[in-house]
Order: structure tokens, then C-alpha cells, then sequence
């Protein structure tokens, strides 16, 4: 009918490799990215921590425990947190078996080594900031390794990376050491608190669970920190059910550990 509203098709949503392409290599690993590569898949997300000598590592859980053996190689050293190992020890554990016997060969790899890998696969990193209240100066730590790997020569290099926590403050911390560097808070805000992230975040990362086509909306009617529009992202959706629905409510973004799955469904 002439009167009925327009509408216009939404792209379709980029689509993130959930610490690496994580539903087929083990998490975080080198693989893991080469692995979102083969699949097609230019960015790819990782948790980023820092160790006792204050190396930074790519990890998710706060210990050891789940994705090494670190229970076997340190059996007196529980629980086995990160923050509490240096480098040099984290570098002996095997980090892939606990996914499959295969990945027996796999280790932590550090931040440094990461880029270097995406990097020969052409490919771009969305870093997460993980538990930043354990790793006081980490914000500034990470951007000195992105700016000494080459990764924030651009004039915008949100084109390459994205740096993003559940912590604000951490956000808002990366956004004042280096205005240009995109950013996005990882939760689900009130529309009301929209404006305040927006004041140093140009992404919104809500749990897909949590999404609404208005609420997407809303996120979607406020202008980052860069002047443009805040994106979502939503996280971590692994069936293409679920995809097709989540792209469907307008998203900019998907996460996920299976990015063939995804695409099979929303396409792109
Ligand atoms: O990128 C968002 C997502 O990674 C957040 O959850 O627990 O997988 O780090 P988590
Ligand atoms: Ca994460």
C-alpha cells in the first residue's frame, strides 16, 4: 500500500570467530584463527590476559585449569591462575589436548605471536580485555603491543581492530590513551545508559539472549564516540536457527564459535 512505512534491508552482519574458529580447534590457539581463515572468516575474536612477568597471553579463563594441562604439569600449584605463572611455564603447557588429541602440539600463544599470525593470515582481531581488574595498566600494555606490531598505523584503525571489555572503565581507559582506536562494552545497558558508553565506545556487545528488535534499535539511534551509529554485536550464537532470528532483529555482528554455520544461514 502507498501508505506502508519503507523499509530497507539490512546488511548483513559481520560475522566474528569466537576465540578463533573455537567450535573445531581448541580456543585461543594459533590454530584456532588459521582454522576461522580456511573458513573464510577475516575477524576473529580473542580474551587477552597478562602473566606473573607481565607478558600478555591469549586466554579466557582467569586460570589455567580448563583449557591446559596445567593441573598435571603444576600439581601443587592450585588453582592455577594466570597471573600467577610466567610466561616461560605457560609456554610448556599443552593447550589443545583438553579439545582433542590432534591439537596435542598446540600452546598459549602470546598477544605478540597472535597478531604476528593474523596478520600473515590477513586477517582482523576484535580483543577482548579480560577481567581487567586483575591486571592494573593492561589497557596501555595492549596498545603499545598493537602499535609495536604495526596495528595502529592507520588513521583509523578500527578498520583492523576493535578493543572491547564488560568492564567500562577499561574501555573508557583504552578510548583516553588512544582516542582513534575503536572501541565496544561488552553488556547489556539501559537505553537510558546508551549515551554514557557512547562517550567512549562505538560497539555495544549484548548476550544474544538479551536482544530485542527495539532494544537493537535503540543501541542503533545513538552515535558512538567516532559519530557513527553504536553497533551490536551479539554473542555467542552457534546455530543457524538462532543466527538467521538474532540477524534478523538488524545486528551488525555475530560471534561465534562455528562461522560456516552462521553464514550457511544469514549468508555473507
Ligand atoms: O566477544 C564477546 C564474548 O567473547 C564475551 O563472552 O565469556 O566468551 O568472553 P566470553
Ligand atoms: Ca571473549
Amino acid at each position: 500500500a502507498a501508505d506502508a512505512p519503507v523499509t530497507t534491508a539490512s546488511a548483513t552482519p559481520l560475522i566474528v570467530a569466537h576465540r578463533g574458529a573455537s567450535g573445531y580447534a581448541p580456543e585461543n590457539t594459533l590454530v584456532a584463527a588459521d582454522e576461522a581463515a580456511r573458513l573464510d572468516t577475516e575477524w576473529v575474536e580473542i580474551d587477552v590476559q597478562r602473566t606473573k612477568d607481565h607478558q600478555l597471553i591469549a586466554m579466557h579463563d582467569t586460570t589455567l585449569a580448563r583449557t591446559t594441562n596445567a593441573a598435571a604439569v603444576f600439581p601443587d600449584r592450585s588453582p592455577w591462575n594466570v597471573r600467577d605463572f610466567t610466561a616461560r611455564e605457560i609456554a610448556r603447557l599443552d593447550a589443545g589436548s583438553w579439545f582433542g588429541d590432534e591439537f596435542l602440539a598446540e600452546r598459549v600463544p602470546t598477544l605478540r605471536q597472535y597478531l604476528h599470525r593474523l596478520t600473515a593470515n590477513d586477517q582482523k582481531l576484535l580483543l577482548e580485555i579480560k577481567s581487567p581488574e586483575l591486571y592494573p595498566g593492561i589497557e596501555r600494555q595492549i596498545l603499545a603491543e598493537l602499535d609495536r606490531a604495526g596495528w595502529l598505523a592507520e588513521a583509523y584503525p578500527g578498520e583492523r581492530v576493535v578493543l572491547q571489555s564488560f568492564s567500562g572503565d577499561s574501555v573508557r581507559t583504552v578510548h583516553e590513551l588512544a582516542p582513534e582506536v575503536k572501541t565496544g562494552f561488552l553488556g547489556t545497558p539501559p537505553v537510558a545508559e546508551l549515551p554514557y558508553y557512547a562517550e567512549f565506545s562505538d560497539q555495544i556487545g549484548p548476550r544474544y539472549t538479551d536482544l530485542t528488535a527495539e532494544y537493537v534499535a535503540a543501541i542503533q539511534a545513538v552515535d558512538g564516540v567516532h559519530g557513527e551509529p553504536l553497533e551490536v554485536n551479539a554473542w555467542t550464537i552457534n546455530d543457524g536457527p538462532t543466527a538467521a532470528r538474532i540477524a534478523g532483529l538488524g545486528v551488525d555482528g555475530i560471534i561465534t564459535n562455528f562461522p560456516d554455520v552462521v553464514r550457511e544461514a544469514i549468508g555473507g
